[in-house]
């Protein structure tokens, strides 16, 4: 655990060095570490450490993850101008605490979509996440519902849904990619209906795979060699065929609801325009999400969109937000700004890398605990409390 000094200790400079280590894979030379992350098997052990932030759990995933998948996880679009529009979006947005309120309760619960959830923190899907540790979303799945997270489980999961439901519980969110054969687009449906989930995530940035320079060499090899299973598609898609369909319109919506009961909840509206057209199908809800920068570059931050969408759907139905979400602060801002939850991706798969369903834990811990001592510290004693009142955008 020496050597690693190199790390920094404010949280801009830790913004700063991510955006570096982003751009660089030099970064993951630190010295004193070996980092090829292949000792016997693709993942080393490492000893545990007390972790202040998520960052720490970020860097303790590079020591124990190879490169390639530590490149996959923190990878994003061409230049990452997107990915780093997204930490840089919060930092733009300042906090008005307010004083002399009984701050001793603090409840963070929230209501969606006809669920009370303990926290507004949700897990975004994330895809191959045995890519990042042997029980991948199983492990997610037993740490989420151990800390009553909301968890979303993605289309290109390694195990299936109902493993994953089998693990988590009955009320899984289901994120789906339209396939282009509906036919196997209802079968996953049905898959995801049998294994209980009330709510299906349709993510709508992914016509086509965004230009993610950064090699991940090493999942096409296992998944090629058929290490790695998609536990959703594998037996159903053709050879071949893409799990993501660019011809798709809006019109996937009513048929969405033609063919299954669940809640219809869509993922990657940036714009006014959209959030519009979303009501006007009968979405369920929104999630604010440019997919953490790996899709289109140089899109805004998504806390940047945020206030358009929220002020064009007023409050007809639930807008969640995802990406750069790093601190209590930056979940903070974004309910003052007018969304109903948030949701992390990267985070939890640094826990995830770094210690398995234990991190996962450490990873889910931390941004709560930071939230409720920024709502104590900002006079917000309940989720609802925090209006728009409590921010200012620079
Ligand atoms: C490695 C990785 C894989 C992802 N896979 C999916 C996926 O399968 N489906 C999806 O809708 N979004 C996927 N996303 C996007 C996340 O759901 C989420 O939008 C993003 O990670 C949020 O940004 P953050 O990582 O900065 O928190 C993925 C993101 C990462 C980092």
């Amino acid at each position: 655990m020496n050597n690693l000094d190199i790390y920094p200790q404010t949280d801009i400079q830790r913004r700063k060095f991510m955006e570096w280590i982003g751009l660089s894979s030099l970064a993951l030379a630190i010295p004193g570490i070996s980092l090829s992350g292949c000792t016997s098997g693709r993942f080393q052990e490492v000893e545990k450490q007390d972790f202040k932030n998520v960052f720490d759990l970020e860097r303790l995933s590079r020591k124990v993850m190879g490169d390639d998948a530590i490149e996959y996880l923190n990878g994003g679009a061409d230049d990452l101008k997107t990915v780093k529009a997204n930490l840089e979006g919060y930092d733009k947005i300042q906090i008005r605490a307010r004083v002399l309120i009984d701050v001793s309760n603090i409840s963070t619960k929230v209501e969606l979509f006809g669920q009370s959830l303990e926290t507004p923190i949700i897990l975004s899907p994330v895809g191959f996440q045995k890519f990042f540790h042997q029980e991948g979303e199983v492990a997610t799945a037993k740490a989420a519902a151990s800390r009553k997270h909301q968890m979303m489980l993605s289309t290109v999961s390694n195990y299936s849904v109902s493993e994953v439901a089998a693990a988590y519980g009955p009320n899984l969110w289901f994120q789906l990619y339209p396939t282009p054969d509906r036919k196997i687009t209802k079968i996953l449906l049905e898959k995801a209906e049998q294994a209980g989930c009330p709510v299906c995530v349709l993510t709508v940035d992914t016509p086509v795979v965004g230009n993610r320079e950064t090699s991940a060499t090493t999942l096409f090899k296992l998944i090629d060699a058929g290490e790695l299973k998609m536990g959703n598609l594998d037996g159903i898609l053709p050879e071949g065929m893409k799990f993501t369909d660019m011809t798709v319109t809006w019109e996937i919506i009513d048929w969405l609801r033609a063919n299954c009961n669940m809640k219809i909840v869509i993922k990657g509206i940036v714009t006014r325009e959209d959030a519009a057209l979303a009501l006007l199908h009968g979405v369920d809800g929104i999630i604010v999400s440019n997919h953490g920068g790996r899709q289109l570059e140089s899109n805004r931050g998504t806390i940047e969109c945020l206030p358009e969408i929220v002020e064009e759907v007023k409050g007809r139905i639930p807008v969640l937000i995802d990406g750069g979400i790093r601190r209590g602060t930056d979940i903070f801002k974004a309910l003052a700004m007018g969304a109903n939850a948030v949701c992390i991706g990267r985070p939890f798969c640094w826990g995830l890398g770094a210690l398995g369903q234990e991190g996962v834990e450490i990873a889910l811990d931390i941004p709560k605990a930071e939230l409720i001592r920024d709502m104590q510290l900002a006079g917000t004693p309940s989720i609802e409390k925090i209006t728009g009142d409590f921010v200012v955008v620079q």
